[in-house]
Parts: structure tokens; C-alpha cells; sequence
């Protein structure tokens, strides 16, 4: 019997076995061995704030972040060596846009010949910056509507004397509903708002996927709807493209009629609705660093503000450098290109995704109140909920306690994003003002963890989760009022 009729025998009524990870380990870093105790010394130095706590110190899994902590290919690694440093017109800034074009499609390049439409950054946050800059000048009482502003997008608007409005699905607040797209943005409160204030809308937003939702896709019929409102309004539409890729593999999954599609198709499809996008190169680039603004050549933004692209060219000079670098050395640039040709193979977002939706099945199957199924990069655990049948208030940072807890008790490094990181304190009230959604992350950098990893991380949550009883609540030494307080506050248990 040949090999193949064989083969084709024994397979037909085999199981389907969970495959191997569609990659090995070439390299591995070894962990130095710390105690509990050198663990909470080192936290309470850092006044209880992750952030401040020494990441060589951290022996179990470090899920602070997904954004520059991934691990590289073998191609990123090797690209890295032709990295052209030459300070205009480097050889990697071409290749970039080749490869942003191919990526994004046609009109997503920078036409060297006329205005720049494609900026580079060092890190998103530069890129939103610059654009913020340049939009808070067009008027006053601005707002800017999202389906959910990633922290430094909402402080960079504010910071330009617009209001960041965040427009979530009210899917997102109903733990029980299953719908597969909780990312959306609520349309029908977009619509009353452009009622209200259309003059006021220079631009809307979409998160993609909606990291401060959840970490919740968003779907293309939802992509397509707010594009079609905001432009029968003469609104431009503007992707937070920092997981693009991982929304993507959630439209294939998950909505009707993308089954079959193959994912850079599904990319082309999303952004050809897009007058310009932000991006992280740290999520979906699969680099640990970079950024970039992108308008579409003769998109509805280019048209409505034709000075926009000669003031952010400015804007990154003055602070970022020459526009072929912005910011960024030839050899990080590099790795974007690599990187962005991984992001959108099937077998890595498969694997990816399947990774994250494994780690919050876990938790929820121990009990803990995950959001479920997980978005693309993080698990969310509902504060509120954990804390529901205890004293923890919201003004104690039950969030805040359990990071704390986790890091010193178990070696694992989570991120309070909800009541501390998006909340405020009132100094003239003298009140506390809580935000829509109270979460702890745990989000799981690209190509680094294995199974056994997260289930450490579960195990060791649910421990904290039976005794949360006895959790202490902490008091703010530092920083209550200050905005984007989360990064700078320190706290001390309260006994
Ligand atoms: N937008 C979204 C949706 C993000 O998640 C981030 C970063 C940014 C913008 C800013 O990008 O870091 O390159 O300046 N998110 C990281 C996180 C920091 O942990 O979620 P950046």
C-alpha cells in the first residue's frame, strides 16, 4: 500500500489533536530564581506600583504589556544587520513602504513627489501626538468619538482641549451576552451625537482591536457603518491600528461570509474604509519599537484639511527627525518590514489567538470572572465582579491590591486598567470619579509564553480569588490627582 492511501486510512477517523506550536524556540533567556520576599521588598520600593517594580525580578510571567515585549523571528533577528543607518532616505524606509502599501493597500504610501502622506514614528503615542497637536487647532469644544481611546490617545486629545468620548458597545457591559464583536462601536450614540454636534466632530476613531473594550474585535459590518455615517457627514474615518492583524483573524472566524477569506484580503478590505490610521509597530508590527500616521492619498482627510500633511511633517521634524527615519534607527525599521509579513500568516494568528482564548477559557472555567471569549492580546478580569461579595469599594483599588498581591505572592506582573488607571480624582469636589469599566489585564506578549505559562498565571489568580476576603484595599500616597496617574501614583496597604 502506498504511503498516501495509507495515510489517508488512518487519518479518516482520527481525532483532531491540538497541533504543535507552529514555531520552536531558537533562543531562550533564563530567569534569575527570586523569593516572595525579595519580591515584596522590591514592590513595596516601588510604592505598590508595577510599573516602578524591576522586570529582572519578575520569575513567573510578565503580562504587563503586549506592546514591544514580543520575541522576534529568526528574519527579524537577521534583519536587523542590514539596518541602513544613513540619516535621509535610509534603505529600510522604502522597503517600509513597499511594505505598508502591500500590507494596507495601494493608497496607504508616501508619494515622494508630492505631500507626505506615510510618518514614522517611534512609538504610536508620537504619532497621536502629532496628529492631536495639529487637530486641537482647528477650532474649540472639539470632540472625538471612539468605539474606545487606548489611554494615551485620550490623554493626547485632552491634552489638545478636545473631549475623548468613548462610544462602547453596550454589548460589552453584558457579561452574559455572547456577541462576537463586542469591540463595535455603539452607532446609534454616534449618530445622536453628529445630531447634536456634527460641527464639532473633526474626525472619528475606531480601535481595532478595542484594547481599552476589552481587548474586544471589531467587525467589518461595524467598520463599514461608522464609515458610511461619518462620511455622509463629511467626517473622516481614523483606525487605532495596533492589532489589526488579530481583527482581522476574528472577522475570518466570525462573521458571516469571511470564513473562506484569506487575512491580508480581509486587512485590504478593513482599511480601504480609512481616511488614515495610527499604529503601534510594538502589537501587530511584531517589533519592539516603532510608529506611524498613515492618510490615504486623496481620502476624505487629505481633502478636507489639505495643509494637515505639510504641519505634521513639521511636527516630526521639530520632534521626531527626518521624515524617512521619524525617530526610529534604520534597524528597527528593519524589523517592521519582517514583521509585518509574519503578522498575517494563518498559522501564527491561529496559534496566537487560540493561545489567548485558551488562557481566559481557564480562568473562567476556575471561576474567575474573565471576560469571555478573550479578545485578540489580553485576558480582562472584572474588578467589580471579583470583589462583588466582599468590602473592597471602588475608592479602595481592589485592582490596584490584586496586581500588588500577584506580583509579590506569585511572581506574575498584571495591569489595573479600570477604576485607578482610567478613573480621576476631583481635587474641588474632593471626589473620586469611576470610569464605565473597572478591569485587570493580563496580556500576552506575541511568541513568548507557552500553555504551561498561563496556567501558572490562572492557578495563581484563582488563589488570590479564594481568599479575596482578605485582600487589604490601599490608599493613594502619591499621585491621586495627577492625570495618567497610573504611571506615576505610589499606594501602601491599608491594614
Ligand atoms: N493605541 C492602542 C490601542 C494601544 O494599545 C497603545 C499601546 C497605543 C495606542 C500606544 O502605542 O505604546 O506605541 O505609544 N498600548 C500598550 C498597552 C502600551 O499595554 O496596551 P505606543
Amino acid at each position: 500500500m502506498a504511503l498516501s492511501a495509507y495515510l489517508e486510512h488512518i487519518l479518516k477517523d482520527a481525532e483532531e489533536l491540538p497541533p504543535a506550536r507552529p514555531y520552536i524556540n531558537h533562543a531562550v533567556a533564563f530567569k534569575q530564581p527570586v523569593t516572595p520576599r525579595e519580591r515584596a521588598e522590591a514592590l513595596e520600593k516601588a510604592g505598590l506600583n508595577v510599573f516602578f517594580y524591576p522586570a529582572a525580578l519578575i520569575n513567573g510571567c510578565d503580562l504587563l504589556s503586549d506592546s514591544g515585549t514580543g520575541a522576534m523571528t529568526n528574519e527579524q533577528w537577521a534583519s536587523l544587520h542590514y539596518g541602513d543607518e544613513a540619516y535621509g532616505s535610509n534603505q529600510g524606509y522604502f522597503l517600509l513602504r513597499e511594505q505598508v502599501r502591500h500590507t494596507f493597500g495601494d493608497l496607504f504610501f508616501n508619494n515622494l513627489t508630492g505631500s507626505f502622506n506615510a510618518f514614522l514614528f517611534h512609538q504610536d503615542r508620537a504619532a497621536e501626538c502629532a496628529l492631536f497637536t495639529q487637530i486641537g487647532k482647528l477650532g474649540t469644544g472639539l470632540i472625538i468619538p471612539s468605539n474606545g481611546h487606548f489611554d494615551t490617545t485620550h490623554a493626547n486629545i485632552e491634552a489638545n482641549g478636545m473631549r475623548a468620548l468613548n462610544l462602547f458597545s453596550p454589548a460589552l457591559k453584558r457579561k452574559e451576552d455572547s456577541s462576537a464583536f463586542k469591540g463595535d462601536m455603539d452607532t446609534e450614540r454616534f449618530i445622536q451625537l453628529l445630531e447634536e454636534s456634527r460641527a464639532k466632530v473633526p474626525l472619528v476613531y475606531l480601535t481595532i482591536t478595542n484594547n481599552t473594550g476589552g481587548g474586544q474585535p471589531v467587525s467589518l459590518g461595524n467598520i463599514a457603518e461608522v464609515a458610511r455615517i461619518a462620511h455622509a457627514q463629511g467626517i473622516p474615518l481614523f483606525l487605532d491600528a495596533c492589532r489589526f492583524a488579530e481583527n482581522a483573524w476574528f472577522i475570518q472566524q466570525r462573521e458571516p461570509g469571511y470564513r473562506e477569506k484569506a487575512i491580508p484580503d480581509i486587512v485590504r478590505e478593513i482599511f480601504s474604509y480609512a481616511d488614515g490610521f495610527t499604529i503601534s509597530f510594538k502589537k501587530d508590527g511584531l517589533a519592539n519599537m516603532g510608529g506611524g500616521l498613515f492618510l490615504k492619498e486623496n481620502g476624505l482627510f487629505v481633502r478636507k484639511y489639505p495643509r494637515m500633511s505639510d504641519a505634521l511633517t513639521n511636527h516630526q521634524i521639530l520632534t521626531e527627525g527626518n521624515p524617512t527615519y521619524g525617530g526610529l534607527s534604520g534597524r528597527d525599521i528593519m524589523t517592521i518590514v519582517e514583521g509585518l509579513k509574519t503578522v498575517v500568516r494563518q498559522e501564527y494568528l491561529d496559534y496566537r489567538t487560540s493561545q489567548v482564548q485558551a488562557f481566559g477559557e481557564h480562568m473562567k472555567e476556575l471561576g474567575l470572572p474573565v471576560l469571555t471569549p478573550a479578545g485578540g492580546h489580553a485576558v480582562y478580569m472584572d474588578m467589580t465582579e471579583f470583589f462583588s461579595d466582599t468590602r473592597m469599594r471602588h475608592e479602595d483599588f481592589g485592582g490596584i491590591s490584586c496586581t500588588a498581591l500577584l506580583l509579590a505572592a506569585y511572581g506574575h506582573r498584571a495591569c489595573e486598567l479600570g477604576d485607578f488607571a482610567f478613573g480621576s480624582y476631583d481635587t474641588v469636589a474632593g471626589k473620586d470619579n469611576f470610569p464605565e469599566v473597572n478591569f485587570v489585564r493580563f496580556a500576552v506578549p506575541r511568541l513568548r509564553y507557552e500553555r504551561e505559562d498561563l496556567e501558572a498565571v490562572a492557578g495563581a489568580v484563582k488563589a488570590l480569588y479564594d481568599r479575596r476576603d482578605e485582600m487589604p484595599p490601599v490608599r493613594v500616597t502619591y499621585g491621586r490627582d495627577l492625570p495618567l496617574r497610573h504611571f506615576k501614583a505610589r499606594f501602601e496597604f491599608i491594614d
